[in-house]
């Protein structure tokens, strides 16, 4: 770890907590996070993994609208549940489906269409393992996750983080922000790209090569992709149309303080007007340390 990073003081709290000497969020409890470690998942299993603000809920739009040809009318988080939320035996409101959950029960998870598909910002020695099941994981520029980042903890009213971007920058290379170390995280999967039940994409590849990335996902699921069907991905999967869809971009749910939380500014390079000159070298001496260079995401730092 960078020796001149120290952590800031006075600048709210962003509630994280350690299981195995990694951070995690509040709502990822012990309970849930012991649980998974014991679950096996099913052949046909899906998951979409990232490291937060990295492009989960771009590619799992994607990912439901080649899968299930339908456009997203109801809440993602219903659709596609998020693996680190507790699931109870069941619950006298397990039918009444608020808009984004903090629980499932277990009936709503059994339930699920086949393919079912799991959203999961774990790491890969905590995702839960199947050599059939297939897991999608998305990485992007380290800056622009800083970025994301900070303007999502103070978008949403259970942080109480009121520092500045200076600071937020310092949790970061520290590790002390939800799931930890960026680089970390990265290698985790990264180091595991021969297996061929994962598929890694990149924040900034579906950014310049849509196309490409959704016919790599579209062939990794073996769906074909028809012109029509693509067209179709394409207008439901567009910045536009998802910052609109309130499905997507949370907008309505009680934590959320505006609607750009979740579905903000969608741009490659956005820390260019965040990052100091000095603070991009910096941040880029701390990748340095660890990130394989073959990650190819040393080039997004310095070039875009
Ligand atoms: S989360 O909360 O961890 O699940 O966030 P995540 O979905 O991983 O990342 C949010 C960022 O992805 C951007 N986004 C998109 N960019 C381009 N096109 C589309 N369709 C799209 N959908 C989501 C979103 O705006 C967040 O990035 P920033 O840089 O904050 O805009």
């Amino acid at each position: 770890m960078a020796s001149d990073i120290t952590i800031p003081s006075g600048s709210g709290n962003l509630g994280t907590w350690l299981y195995q000497d990694k951070e995690f969020p509040f709502f990822a409890t012990k309970y849930r996070l012991n649980e998974i470690t014991q679950t096996h998942p099913r052949d046909s299993d899906i998951f979409i993994a990232t490291y937060p603000k990295s492009g989960t809920t771009w590619v799992q739009t994607i990912v439901h609208l080649l899968l299930r040809k339908k456009p997203i009318e109801s809440a993602l988080d219903w659709l596609q549940p998020f693996l680190e939320l507790p699931i109870v035996k069941s619950n006298e409101e397990g039918n009444k489906l608020p808009i984004a959950p903090f629980f499932y029960t277990e009936e709503f998870i059994e339930k699920l269409p086949i393919p079912r598909v799991f959203k999961t910002h774990l790491p890969w020695e905590i995702v839960p393992k199947n050599s059939n099941a297939k897991y999608i994981y998305t990485y992007r520029n380290p800056k622009d996750i800083v970025v994301s980042g900070y303007h999502y903890v103070k978008g949403l009213k259970y942080y109480s983080y009121h520092g500045t971007i200076d600071e937020y920058i310092s949790l970061f290379k520290l590790g002390k922000v939800e799931y930890g170390d960026w680089r970390d995280h990265v290698n985790s999967w990264y180091n595991n790209k021969h297996l061929p039940n994962i598929l890694l994409l990149t924040y900034e590849d579906l950014s310049k090569n849509f196309k490409s990335s959704v016919l790599r996902v579209a062939a990794f699921l073996s769906i074909e992709l028809t012109n029509q069907l693509y067209e179709f991905v394409s207008d439901f999967s567009s910045f536009q149309s998802m910052k609109s869809n309130k499905f997507v971009n949370k907008s309505d749910v009680p934590w959320n303080k505006n609607t750009d939380a979740f579905i903000r500014n969608g741009t490659v390079g956005d820390w260019k007007n965040y990052f100091s000159d000095e603070q991009c070298v910096s941040f880029n001496s701390w990748c340095d340390e660890k990130v394989n260079y073959d990650i190819n995401l040393y080039y997004s730092m310095k070039s875009i």
